[in-house]
Order: C-alpha cells, then structure tokens, then sequence
C-alpha cells in the first residue's frame, strides 16, 4: 500500500470536538506513560526514531531538544508553529481540524521532555475553524486535569495557549514568529543566538510544526528504532502530502518517506486530466524548486531537497499540465514574494523589485540575453545573501527554472533589443 496512515489513522473516526472520543481512541496514553518515565529514556526513543522536523527545513528534533534540556534556566518556553503561509500546503491545517489531539498529546510530551512550563500555539489568521478546534480542546483539556497546574497530580505544570497570525507569511518564520508572540511586528532576528538558547523572551524554546509534534506520541508508542524502520535511512517515519494544482484527486495523502513523486501523483492523485500531460511540478510550496515530468521518479526524502539548494520539505506537491505558462505562474510567485518581503534587508526587499520586472519582460516575450544574465546573477545574490529564508528560497522557483527550463526563457526574448529597467 502506497498509504501508510499513522498520523492520520484517527481520522474520520473521532469527533475533533470531543476530548472523550480521543480518548476512547487512546489518545494521551503516551504522554500518561511519559510522566512516569526517566526523561533521559525518553529522549533516547526520539534520538532512536530520526525524526526531522517536518515544517521545512527538516533539522533534527533530538538535538533541539538536548539544546533546551541543557539549559538550567527555570524558565522555558515551547512554540508549535501552526502558520502555513506557504501557498499549496494545507496538511497542518487537517492535523488541526481532524484529529487536534495527536498534536496536542505531542505538545505535552515535549513540555516534559524539556521541562517547559507555558506555550504558544501560533496558528495562521484565516484558519479560524481550526483556531475555534484546537481553543476547544484546550478548554477540555484544562477541565479534566491534562493541562495547567501539577497535570494528573504530578509536578508537571504547562499552560498553553493559542495565539492567531494576522496574514504575514514571513512570521512562519521562527524568529519571526517569536517577535510577533512579544508583541512587536513581526520580522525576523539576527542570529545566532537560536531560539533554544535565547527564544521567547529571551528564555530557551522549542519551536516545532504540527506535524512534527503530531509525530512524538507515535514514536514513544512504537518506540524510536521501529519507528526508524519505515522511510529512507536520513528520512524516516512519514510524511503528510499536501497535493494541489491540476490533479483529478487533490488533498492530504499520509506516504512513507521514499516513495517517488510519480507514485503520490499517478497513483494516489489520479494523474492530470484525460489528453493532457505533465509539464512541471513545484515542491514544498512557492518556495520551492519547479522540476520538469522527466524528474518524477525522484524519491521524497529530505536530503534530495537539499540537491536543490532549497530546504522546503514541508511536503507540498503542485502539478502543472500542459496548460500553464512558466513565465505566469513565476511572475505570480515574485508578486506573491514581494508582498511579503518585510523590507528590512536589501537583497529582499530591492532584488524582489528588480526580478518583478525582468520576469514581466519575458512574460511579454521582450527579455533580452542581458536581462537573462541579470535574472540570474539577482536571484543568486538574493538566495545567497538574504537575511531570512523568505528572501533566501523566494529565487529557488527561478533557479530551478533556469536549471530546466532554459530553453523557454530563449523563446521569449526579443533579440531586437530591450533594457532591464523594462
Ligand atoms: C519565510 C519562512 C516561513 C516559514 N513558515 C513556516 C510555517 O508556516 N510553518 C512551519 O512549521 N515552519 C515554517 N518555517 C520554518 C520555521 O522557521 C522553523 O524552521 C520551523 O518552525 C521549525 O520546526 P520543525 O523543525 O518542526 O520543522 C518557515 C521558515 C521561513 C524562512
Ligand atoms: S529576507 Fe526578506 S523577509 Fe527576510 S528579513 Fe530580509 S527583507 Fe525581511
């Protein structure tokens, strides 16, 4: 079976909205047995099981977790980013809505493990049914003693709340995300020091995805090396699809790591509509690489990613038939961008400027061999020397469209001439 539902094997069979049918579902008894077990044995399970963040960028859980249990201060914090703003993923969003308390069970155990004592859960703005959901289950989840002061009678005491984005993508971001938590606007920090050093309020945090969290329950109730067995040996466990664009079965798809591209597309989206055929295909989101069909057998692993100089192994997978045109959709990702940019380093915020105007020449077929050479070296120097990730991975899309797809920016020049101002 292509499928291997782990995550998502509670869905559709219990309410989101009742903490009693989670708990018939056995929801919570591995955090029940976590309290009554060393933390160093615990932390042991998650070193064992490999598991990678699952929010992009694919850093090991383990070592942030070591990180933060090290730290003597009293004071800790734990952040579950809940954001996506990364236009094709929604696989957060139906962790969130179905089944909020795999996520949640997988909170408190790391509250544990790290011995933070209030968190945040920072979920993206318009996502206001899974904000009412997952506000719920923290309602229910203080009433029977699961969360708040000495959780079951123990010493343990976490507080959680859930705090709502206001439409800024760049806040995904972690350092983002912990400024905007403080109140203020939220941009990105100079690092280091990294959050689990210096996080929130300056005390150490753990910052981890939904889907990251969602994973820890299944790890302590398998145990880290079985876990460790399903995927590739620096990919393990599953990972949530997020599959859009011109497909016949869009959605959410739970895959070990490993399996191809063509697989989920083909086999588990149905392929594109009858008489057309694939052109290109954008992973992990906007940010992302756009690879041609001929590279559809590549394997979902993190590392592949990396091939690309892009760190987006957030799982999403966008499929373009024969219809789009490259130079639309990469002048809507560089719009897209350059609303987002928040203006505090140049690269990002002039570079998005000067590529919107390169990619409108070639969209009108009137780029020039110069404004090739200048697309180029631009988004080059912008992923090379961009302060945050947003400016670092916005030129990936174009990278790899120059890597693949050459030929079609040849069609669209005007070799009579043309200037880059446009
Ligand atoms: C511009 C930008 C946006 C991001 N947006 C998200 C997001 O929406 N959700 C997420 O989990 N991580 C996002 N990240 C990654 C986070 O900075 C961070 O790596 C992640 O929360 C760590 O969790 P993980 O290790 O469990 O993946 C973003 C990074 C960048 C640079
Ligand atoms: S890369 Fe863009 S979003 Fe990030 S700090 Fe610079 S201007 Fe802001």
């Amino acid at each position: 079976m292509l499928e291997m539902k782990k995550l998502t094997k509670r869905i559709g069979k219990v309410n989101p909205l009742s903490l009693q049918s989670a708990l018939d579902a056995g929801a919570y008894e591995q955090f029940k047995k976590a309290l009554n077990t060393d933390r160093i044995d615990l932390f042991q399970e998650i070193e064992d099981s490999k598991l990678r963040g699952r929010g992009g960028a694919g850093f090991p859980v383990h070592i942030k977790m070591m990180a933060i249990a090290k730290e003597t201060d009293d004071e800790k914090y734990l952040v579950c980013n809940a954001d996506e703003g990364e236009p094709g993923n929604f696989k957060d969003r139906y962790l969130l809505e179905k089944d909020p308390h795999l996520m949640l069970e997988g909170i408190l155990i790391s509250a544990y493990i790290v011995r933070a004592k209030k968190g945040y859960i920072y979920i993206r703005g318009e996502y206001n049914q899974a904000i009412a959901i997952v506000s719920w289950a923290l309602d229910e989840l203080k009433q029977k003693g699961l969360l708040g002061e000495n959780i079951l009678g123990t010493e343990m005491s976490f507080d959680l709340e859930v705090r709502r984005g206001a439409g800024s993508y760049v806040v995904g971001e972690e350092y983002a995300m912990l400024e905007s938590i403080e109140g203020k606007s939220g941009r990105t920090r100079v690092k280091p020091p990294f959050p689990t050093e210096k996080g929130l309020f300056g005390k150490p945090t753990l910052i981890n995805n939904v889907e990251t969290f969602a994973n820890l329950p299944l790890i302590m109730e398998e145990g880290g090396l079985n876990f460790a067995k399903i995927g590739t040996t620096t990919s393990t466990g599953t990972k949530l699809i997020s599959l859009s664009g011109n497909i016949i079965n869009p959605g959410v798809y739970e895959v070990p790591f490993g399996v191809t591209l063509r697989d989920v597309i083909d086999t588990l989206g149905g392929g594109v509509g009858v008489g057309r055929h694939i052109k290109m295909v954008q992973l992990g989101g906007a940010c992302g690489p756009i690879i041609p069909e001929m590279m559809l057998d590549m394997k979902i692993d993190f590392d592949r990613f990396e091939d690309f100089e892009s760190k987006t192994g957030a799982g999403a997978i966008i499929v373009m038939d024969d219809r789009q045109d490259l130079f639309q959709v990469l002048s809507r990702i560089v719009e897209f961008f350059n609303h987002e940019s928040c203006g505090r380093c140049t690269p990002c915020r002039e570079g998005h400027e000067h590529v919107s105007i390169l990619m409108k020449k070639f969209l009108r077929s009137e780029g020039t061999p110069e404004d090739l050479y200048s697309l180029e070296s631009l988004a080059r120097v912008m992923h090379q020397t961009s302060l945050c990730g947003l400016g670092q991975s916005s030129p990936v899309s174009i990278l790899s469209s120059l890597g693949y797809f050459r030929d079609e920016y040849h069609e669209r020049m005007n070799m009579t001439g043309g200037s880059v101002r446009g």
